[in-house]
């Protein structure tokens, strides 16, 4: 396995709380954090440097408090997203802040990472990329990332297409670095499966939204404990790239959803949905995890089973 010593000894369950624009504010994430799961925010979520700033300096008091007044607490690292295509003197700015402020991972989900791991690398950081199928882990590898976040089926968000029990085995064997198992994963024996495939942390989102420090409207909370995946599609239609949504919150906002407005043009804009309809926002994203998603806990009340249930797959007996 190739996660660095140096988190291993901070974590107390190998699994990281994904990025999820607008879901992973601040209370999310700091708990990961404090609970000793790695924590992923999205720099998106803030609009400007000075925000960023504010938001980073923050983090850092809580993690120090948590480190401070518990000796023996595992505090996890943290990671922030950056955008593969941001302005040179952009990028420089915001790496400075992650420096200055102890952020170790920078995750870039899309595009050609060559530019960004060079940066990251130069400054001291790790760099983390997703990928969806064996081309693009090559193509990542080749930029030079130190962590490959292999994308599997049935992930909410914009899910990958190729189910984890062939997308990890198969990158495992070209990759030597950290490798993340990505999608649908909501259990403590979900966490141990995906390092028997070859991964070295469990990369979690669906699951993390369905807690309290979630900043997510309570009917959301509502369907993620009512739903099963036979109440998720996955379509292109929403927000252009296809992603696994919940048919319910396009109910709520008056939606057909099996005649749902058609993208208009080019580009990334939402422009095709009605007034006041945004994806992510109040359209409404979950995983085939889903299934296995009963309670809406706080995070330290999630990570305990888990820890618990991760440990339990560990005593399997041998066929
Ligand atoms: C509501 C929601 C928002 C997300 N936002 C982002 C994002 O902004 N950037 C990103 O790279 N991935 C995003 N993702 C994908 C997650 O980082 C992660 O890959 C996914 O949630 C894992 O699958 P799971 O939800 O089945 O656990 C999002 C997922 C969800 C459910």
């Amino acid at each position: 396995m190739a996660l660095p010593d140096s988190f291993q000894q901070r974590m107390s369950l190998p699994a990281v709380c994904a990025l999820m624009s607008l879901v992973s504010g601040s209370e999310l994430v700091a708990e990961a954090c404090c609970e000793g799961v790695i924590g992923a925010l999205p720099r998106a979520n803030v609009r400007d440097i000075e925000g960023f700033e504010h938001w980073l300096q923050q983090f850092r008091e809580r993690l120090n408090r948590q480190a401070d007044s518990h000796r023996h607490a595992c505090v996890a690292p943290l990671a922030v997203n950056l955008a593969t295509r941001i302005p040179d003197d952009e990028l420089r700015a915001n790496l400075e802040l992650c420096g200055k402020y102890g952020v170790e991972i920078t995750i870039s989900a899309t595009g050609d990472p060559t530019d960004l791991a060079r940066q990251v690398h130069d400054w001291g950081g790790l760099i983390w990329h997703d990928v969806v199928s064996m081309r693009f882990a090559k193509k990542a590898i080749a930029a030079g990332v130190d962590c490959l976040t292999c994308v599997g089926a049935g992930g909410g968000g914009h899910s990958g297409n190729i189910g984890h029990l062939v997308l990890v085995p198969r990158i495992r064997e070209i990759f030597d670095g950290t490798l993340l198992m990505d999608g649908s994963i909501s259990t403590g024996a979900a966490i141990r499966a995906a390092e028997v495939l070859g991964a070295d942390l469990a990369y979690m989102g669906t699951r993390f939204i369905a807690t309290c420090e979630a900043a997510v409207d309570l009917a959301y909370h509502q369907m993620l404990v009512e739903c099963t995946s036979s109440d998720l599609m996955f379509t292109g239609k929403v927000a252009r790239v296809p992603a696994n949504w919940l048919i319910r919150s396009t109910e709520r906002v008056g939606l057909d959803p099996g005649n749902l407005p058609l993208p208009l043009g080019k580009g990334m804009r939402h422009d095709h949905q009605p007034a006041g309809v945004k994806p992510w926002k109040n359209l409404w994203s979950a995983g085939h995890g889903i299934d296995l998603i009963d309670d809406t806990p706080l995070v330290a009340e999630l990570v305990d089973p888990l820890r618990e249930e991760y440990s339990r797959a560990f005593d399997l007996p041998a066929f």
